[in-house]
Order: structure tokens, then C-alpha cells, then sequence
């Protein structure tokens, strides 16, 4: 998968790409992100990329100009599946939109800054809203770096056995069963025996309906869907 971004702070995304799981994934050759600063195509020698909104009030906005000629020059190298941008208007992120997404080739990632961009940008090149939560961020970059590892971490190669993605929260609409590891008795909180039994059906029964009573308790809308 190929995921382009562009971005005027580049930075904020370095350290979220370059370890872990997400370096592993471009180590392998199974991603590669490719973050592109938006100055690069700023309108004058000043760089800028954003102006006053019409109608007046506080806050800036994201240039119809340097938007457009970004994506039209990133799309000349790559033909893009979706042109995403985050803002927190979009639609909410969760687990299947990452699924659906890690079936894609090419992704183009727009992070917003300030009053976010022109409407003209979206109306006419984003295919994709997404928000990862319902909270304002100062800017689309940490927004952008949840969903490339979210969607990244899914990439066929990328999770082993030990780590795959099939027992996450969320993978059937489940919340995931309560863990433990070594030792068995810490301060006299004890693992719960059945976890020792070496009974793995029974093991197996008692994650879900762990992960049943999870759900009920914390996130009861999931059991709705
Ligand atoms: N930019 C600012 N806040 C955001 C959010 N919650 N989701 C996506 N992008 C954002």
C-alpha cells in the first residue's frame, strides 16, 4: 500500500511512522508512506497556503490553489483509490473503516490546519471525511498517523501470528477479553484458574463471554449493531 500525505508540519508525523509496528510494515516493503509539505506549492515566495474566509471572522483557511495543485500532481504519479481528508466533521473512524481501507492501493491523506480548508477542495477532490474522535485537534496530522497505523497494522505481512488482528477489540464487535502473564499470584491478585486449566475449549468459552460482559458493560451500542 502506498499512503501520500500532505501536511504544512511534515514533522508531527516522523515518530509515529518510524517505529514499531509501522516501521516494521515499511521495513518489509508492505507500506510506504510518503508525507509531502504542502509549502511546496504555496502561492508566493512567502509560502503561503492559507487567507482569510470570505464572510469574515476568526481563523483561517487552507487555499483552494496549493490543495489543488498538490493532489493534481500527486495523482500524475499514482492513481488514488481515495482522497481522504481528516477533519473532525467527518465521519466517525473505527474498526471497519480501517478494514475496508487496508484493501486499497493508494491513499491520499489532506490534514487540515486552522478554520480546516477551502470547501471547494472538498466538494470537488476528497472522496473520504474521516474524524477519529468527537474532540478538536489543533491540526490533521495526529488524525492522519491513527489511521495509517490502524489501517497499516491490517496489511497482510505485517502482524504475526502472535499479534494478529483477528483477537482485537472491535474485529467482531467485541470489546477484547481481559489478559494476564507470569506471575499467577502477584500481591494475592490472582489469574483466574480456568486460564491454567489447559482446557483450550474451555479457555476459548470464557474469553467471550468475557468479552460479552465487556461489551455490555462498556460499549453496549456495538451489541446493538
Ligand atoms: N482535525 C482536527 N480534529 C480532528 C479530528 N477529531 N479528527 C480528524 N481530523 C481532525
Amino acid at each position: 500500500m502506498h499512503i501520500d500525505v500532505i501536511s504544512i508540519v511534515p514533522e508531527l508525523l516522523e515518530s509515529p511512522l518510524q517505529h514499531s509496528m509501522m516501521k516494521r510494515a515499511q521495513e518489509k516493503g508492505l507500506l510506504t508512506v510518503d508525507v509531502h509539505h504542502l509549502r511546496k506549492w504555496a502561492v508566493n515566495e512567502y509560502g503561503q497556503v492559507d487567507d482569510y474566509q470570505y464572510g469574515g471572522g476568526a481563523g483561517m483557511v487552507m487555499m483552494c490553489e496549493p490543495l489543488t495543485k498538490a493532489i493534481e500532481e500527486l495523482s500524475q504519479s499514482r492513481r488514488f483509490n481515495e482522497i481522504i481528508y481528516l477533519t473532525p466533521d467527518g465521519n466517525t473512524f473505527n474498526q471497519k473503516t480501517a478494514n475496508r481501507l487496508s484493501l486499497k492501493e493508494n491513499l491520499l491523506l489532506i490534514c487540515g490546519h486552522y478554520k480546516g480548508i477551502d470547501q471547494r477542495i472538498r466538494d470537488n477532490f476528497v472522496t473520504m471525511e474521516i474524524s477519529v474522535g468527537d474532540y478538536v485537534l489543533s491540526g490533521g496530522e495526529i488524525a492522519a498517523a491513527i489511521l495509517v497505523d490502524a489501517v497499516g497494522r491490517l496489511l497482510p505481512g505485517v502482524l504475526n501470528d502472535e499479534t494478529s488482528a483477528l483477537t482485537d477489540s472491535f474485529q467482531d464487535d467485541l470489546l477484547a477479553p481481559p489478559v494476564y502473564t507470569r506471575p499467577v499470584d502477584f500481591r494475592g491478585w490472582k489469574v483466574p484458574d480456568i486460564l491454567m486449566s489447559g482446557d483450550h475449549k474451555k479457555i476459548e468459552d470464557w474469553r467471550h463471554e468475557q468479552s460479552m460482559q465487556r461489551t455490555k458493560e462498556r460499549r453496549p451500542d456495538l451489541l446493538d449493531e
